[in-house]
């Protein structure tokens, strides 16, 4: 009740819901990054939502200050840089607006700070490493099976651009499945004899995790568990980077309808 006590104070202060020529109330979102792989697909996907007003994008070198107060914006969503990401999440929240962030890289101090200065000016607000709702219920879904097997790798298969290996997503997964284990850690079968090194993969809790980089994928990953006469294939699967759409806009509703601060899409869909 406080939050959203909180968040019409912000409203009334910026001003920054508008209402359709029909009189539909609409939030006005912008996005840090428009032009990017994820920014400009997040820019379409949000000019087709009815009670959402698509106020404009920011890039590299423009004025973040100007903008905020020329389209007051009552939630920035950003996929930018992690360089970039916390300064223009905090002159959002300065400008009383919701910040939403994708930019993965980011510190824990980083979202400690966001989430502080968040609380002070009683704005809602989300960091995610992950707004592809499949991929979050992927992840949930194997950390339920993680008990119940005794062997876990993962296979993750990402376009040939990514610059690292393994992906967040995949180390990320791996530690929470080793978590599940606590008392009776997985056993992991090394190579006797490994002819070709690495072959195995990396590994992580006793998960081995494998990179496949290659035209054609976006962002794709397998968790197979085993046991002796079967095996558990938990497989999420991105054919392109509207994936990430439906998580944001979840997103950009609930942190503009409160004033909680979510660290995670799964925080966001109740799911821990
Ligand atoms: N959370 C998720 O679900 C998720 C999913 C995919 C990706 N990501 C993350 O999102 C981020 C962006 O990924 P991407 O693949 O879209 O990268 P990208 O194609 O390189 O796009 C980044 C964009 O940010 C712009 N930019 C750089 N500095 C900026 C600034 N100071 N202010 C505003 N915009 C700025 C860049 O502008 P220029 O074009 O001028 O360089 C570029 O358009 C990465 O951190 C990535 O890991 C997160």
């Amino acid at each position: 009740m406080d939050g959203i006590v909180a968040a019409a104070t912000v409203e009334a202060e910026t001003g920054a819901h508008a209402a359709t020529e029909s009189g539909q109330v609409t939030i006005r979102v912008a996005v840090a990054g428009h032009r990017g792989k994820v920014g400009s697909v997040l820019a379409m996907g949000l000019q087709g939502e009815p009670d959402i007003e698509y106020v404009g994008g920011i890039g590299r070198g423009d004025d973040l200050a100007e903008f905020l107060h020329e389209k007051r914006p009552r939630a920035l969503v950003d996929f930018t840089r992690p360089s970039e990401a916390l300064h223009n999440a905090l002159a959002a929240v300065a400008a009383g607006a919701s910040p939403i962030v994708g930019t993965t890289g980011l510190s824990a101090t980083d979202v400690d700070k966001l989430e502080t200065a968040c609380k002070a000016k009683g704005v809602g607000g989300i960091v995610a490493p992950n707004f592809a709702v499949g991929a979050v219920l992927m992840m949930h879904l194997a950390d339920i099976a993680a008990p119940h097997f005794d062997a876990a790798e993962i296979i993750e298969l990402h376009h040939a651009g990514k610059l690292d290996a393994p992906s967040g997503t995949a180390l990320s997964t791996a530690r929470r499945l080793a978590a599940r284990r606590k008392d009776k850690p997985f056993t992991h079968k090394r190579a006797e004899k490994e002819t070709l090194a690495g072959t195995r993969g990396g590994e992580e809790g006793n998960v081995a995790v494998h990179s496949v980089r290659l035209p054609g994928f976006v962002a794709d990953q397998e968790v197979i568990f085993g046991l002796p006469g079967q095996t558990l294939t938990i497989a999420h699967r991105t054919t392109s980077r509207e994936a990430y759409v439906p998580g944001v806009l979840l997103a950009i509703r609930k942190v503009t309808a409160e004033s909680r601060f979510y660290r995670g899409l799964d925080e966001l869909l109740d799911l821990r």
